[in-house]
């Protein structure tokens, strides 16, 4: 059964059916999660059905405040504690050697575990009542556009999840930046809005950036994030110049646009402004692709995003969604 709830006091219930097992969505300042009890290996696998998630795909276990973490992670360094302190709660994600404890369903065997403390009063409130660790990932079917609204889980997970909480739209829009702690340098796995350079500031080293998302284990899924309809990412030029070869059968078109770019009227062809500032972009982004995608265009053609730092994380998702996974630069 779906009930959707928006309140607060809604949390004994969204608690009570984690411990028996039961999946609950919840906001968090980056997207929707769908969580379980990470405790709880037949709750924690139902997840992975529900999204039709391979099983080689671990999670990421979001805890209430970072003096959990020795209860998750061991051999956490001096530079961990720092981000946590500094980031946390907030849209990062730290990569730590594990408690042995840790169930091998969450981790997909590995001997490391990925943890965060989200950012919203629901999820905070949610982990607190709970006290334990909550495994969720993004609350959509595997490979599909993450959900940045409790609509949006209603529609993709109505059937599959017992509880939706209901935040509004999610602050950030983009899933947390991941950083690898387990080694000498940390590394960056996945950009977000946490960039390499802020936490490179914070630690005063240099960190790396891993060229695209590592999963670390066989069977790497190269689309992510990805709308069914087909999408593409061009520069200025290349847009104006699909324009003048388009046939009829290539339209209805819609353009993501942010820049005061001025184009040739084609019918057919729909412009939506989207912000020309990277947090608000970031913000708006999935709900966007999530409503265009409804419209069932031919192609969504969107328009190429500064290759700078504070862009990073969404032009790595915009590259994902328009299966394009090599960064060139
Ligand atoms: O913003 C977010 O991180 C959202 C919200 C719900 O917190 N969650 C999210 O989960 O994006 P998901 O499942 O879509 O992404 C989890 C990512 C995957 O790319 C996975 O490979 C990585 O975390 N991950 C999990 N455990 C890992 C580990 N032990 N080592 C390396 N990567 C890991
Ligand atoms: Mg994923």
């Amino acid at each position: 059964m779906v009930i959707k709830l928006d309140s607060k006091l809604n949390i004994m219930h969204a608690v009570t059916l984690l411990r028996a097992g039961k999946l609950v969505a919840f906001p968090t300042e980056t997207v929707y999660g769908l969580g379980a009890d990470a405790n709880n290996e037949m709750a924690v696998r139902q997840i992975f059905r529900a999204k039709e998630r391979p099983f080689d795909h671990p999670l990421i276990v979001h805890i209430a405040k970072k003096e959990q973490l020795p209860e998750w992670a061991r051999d956490i360094s001096s530079s961990a504690m720092r981000l946590a302190e500094t980031f946390w709660p907030g849209p990062l994600t730290m990569v730590l050697k594990k408690q042995p404890h840790v169930l091998k369903v969450v981790t997909a065997g590995q001997e490391t575990i990925a943890l965060r403390v989200p950012n919203h009063p629901i999820a905070l409130a949610l982990l607190q009542v709970f006290g334990g660790g909550i495994a969720a990932p993004y609350a959509n079917i595997f490979t599909h556009i993450s959900p940045t609204s409790a609509e949006a889980v209603m529609e993709a997970l109505a059937e599959k999840v017992d509880l939706i909480l209901d935040g509004g739209l999610c602050e950030v829009g983009l899933e947390s930046t991941i950083v690898d702690m387990t080694g000498h340098t940390p590394v960056i796995l996945r950009k977000g809005m946490v960039t390499a350079d802020e936490i490179s500031a914070v630690l005063e080293m240099p960190i790396a950036v891993s060229p695209q998302e590592t999963v670390r284990v066989p069977g790497m899924h190269h689309v992510h994030y990805a709308p069914s309809t087909r999408t593409l990412l061009m520069n200025t030029s290349e847009i104006i110049n699909f324009l003048k070869t388009l046939k009829d059968d290539e339209l209805p078109i819609i353009l993501l646009i942010h820049t005061e770019l001025s184009l040739p009227a084609v019918n057919k062809t729909f412009c939506v402004n989207m912000p020309n500032q990277a947090k608000a972009y970031a913000h708006e982004l999935y709900r966007v692709l999530r409503s265009l995608d409804q419209e069932r265009p031919k192609y969504i053609i969107i328009e190429d995003v500064p290759n700078t730092i504070e862009w990073q994380a969404i032009r790595d998702r915009l590259q994902k969604a328009s299966g394009r996974t090599n960064d060139s630069h």
